[in-house]
């Protein structure tokens, strides 16, 4: 019997209007647009000045339902990919389905940083490997600027808000679909980026508040060494133990956390620059958005097509980092 696969059959993105350049990060924190070019590739990024990280989801996922041709309520499940989701509780999935009205939809959330929207499609797809569910949302978002604290230029320069999502579909042609997936963690990297305030170990206060513990702390030099061999390594074994080579991969969809990291990836898979999607110098680092928003971008301007090899690769906090092989479907 021909194997149940999941295939992404839609895409959407979303990202918010207003656009914080380098220049005007100059007048906040002791920075300057060349070195953040030359150190990250980013030039500029977006800010949500209203609403919250499901408000960016909305128009990602219309925009996939209007691809697909379908309306909310055929949605049977949602896998939110967040580190900044609208509360702590209900999941942002939830929020997400009442206000897209995905009526018979059940929905969570997942919390891998860089590796949510990884993570979630590698979920995404057993649950549609299994039989049970026919399509299946699968969201990566994220409102950075949020938990940024913008008088510290190691952090407030390289996020942006942005939003991404796919839609997952059985297919049983034996060729497309999701092909091959592999997650890590390792939990000793927490020490390097993360926020610790206003969870249970530290719940919020004015102390919390104080101490800046409700923003993100990154200690980049030591996260860009891990960052480039986790993402590199991972990749290359994606491509090892499913025979391919640079040369069979359309194309890379690497995280967009730093242009050194995504050039050493494809360099260490042997692809031809021509052949990874970058967009860090637009939108910065959108955390679990920046994969689909990717797909999206590509994929509406017509460079994505069916039986195209894509591999996925990401590495964020946790440490979390995984890649997807997919041959696209449509
Ligand atoms: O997405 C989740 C995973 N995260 C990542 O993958 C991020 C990994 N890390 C990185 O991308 C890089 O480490 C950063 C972009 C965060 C920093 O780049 P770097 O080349 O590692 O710079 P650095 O931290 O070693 O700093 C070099 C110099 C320092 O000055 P000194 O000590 O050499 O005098 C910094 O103080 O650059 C200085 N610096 C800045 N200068 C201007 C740090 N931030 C800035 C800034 N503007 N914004």
């Amino acid at each position: 019997m021909t194997k149940l696969r999941a295939a992404i059959t839609a895409v959407g993105h979303h990202v918010p209007e207003k656009v914080m350049t380098n220049v005007e990060l100059e007048k906040l924190v002791d920075t300057n647009d060349e070195w953040i070019r030359t150190r990250t590739g980013i030039s500029e990024r977006r800010i949500l000045e209203h609403g919250a990280t499901s408000d960016l989801a909305v128009p990602a996922v219309q925009m996939l339902l209007k691809n697909r041709g379908i309306t909310a309520d055929e949605i049977d499940a949602i896998i939110f990919a967040t580190v900044t989701p609208d509360m702590f509780f209900p999941a942002t999935a939830c929020v997400l389905q009442q206000k897209i009205g995905a009526k018979k939809a059940f929905g969570f959330d997942i919390s891998a940083a860089c590796s949510g929207f990884v993570y979630a499609i590698s979920v995404g797809t057993q649950l549609v490997e299994t039989g049970a569910y026919k399509k299946v949302l699968v969201v990566g978002a994220d409102k950075m600027s949020s938990i940024l604290d913008y008088t510290d230029r190691n952090t407030c320069i390289l996020f942006g808000d942005g939003a991404g999502a796919v839609l997952l579909e059985p297919i049983t042609d034996g060729v497309h679909g999701v092909i091959d997936h592999k997650l890590y963690s390792d939990g000793s990297g927490g020490d390097f980026l993360y926020m610790k305030g206003g969870g249970s170990l530290n719940p919020p206060s004015h102390e919390t508040i104080e101490k800046k513990l409700h923003y993100i702390f990154q200690d980049g030099k030591s996260v860009f060494k891990v960052a480039v061999m986790g993402m590199a390594d991972v990749s290359a074994e994606i491509l090892q133990r499913n025979n391919l080579t640079g040369a069979d991969v359309d194309w890379l969809v690497p995280h967009q956390a730093n242009l050194r990291i995504i050039d050493a990836t494809a360099d260490r898979m042997g692809l031809d620059k021509s052949k990874v999607m970058i967009n860090i110098n637009k939108y910065g680092n959108t955390t679990a958005a920046t994969i689909p928003l990717c797909l999206s971008e590509w994929w509406h301007e017509g460079k994505v097509k069916k039986g195209q090899n894509l591999i996925l690769a990401s590495f964020g906090a946790g440490y979390t980092w995984g890649a997807v092989y997919v041959k696209w479907a449509y």
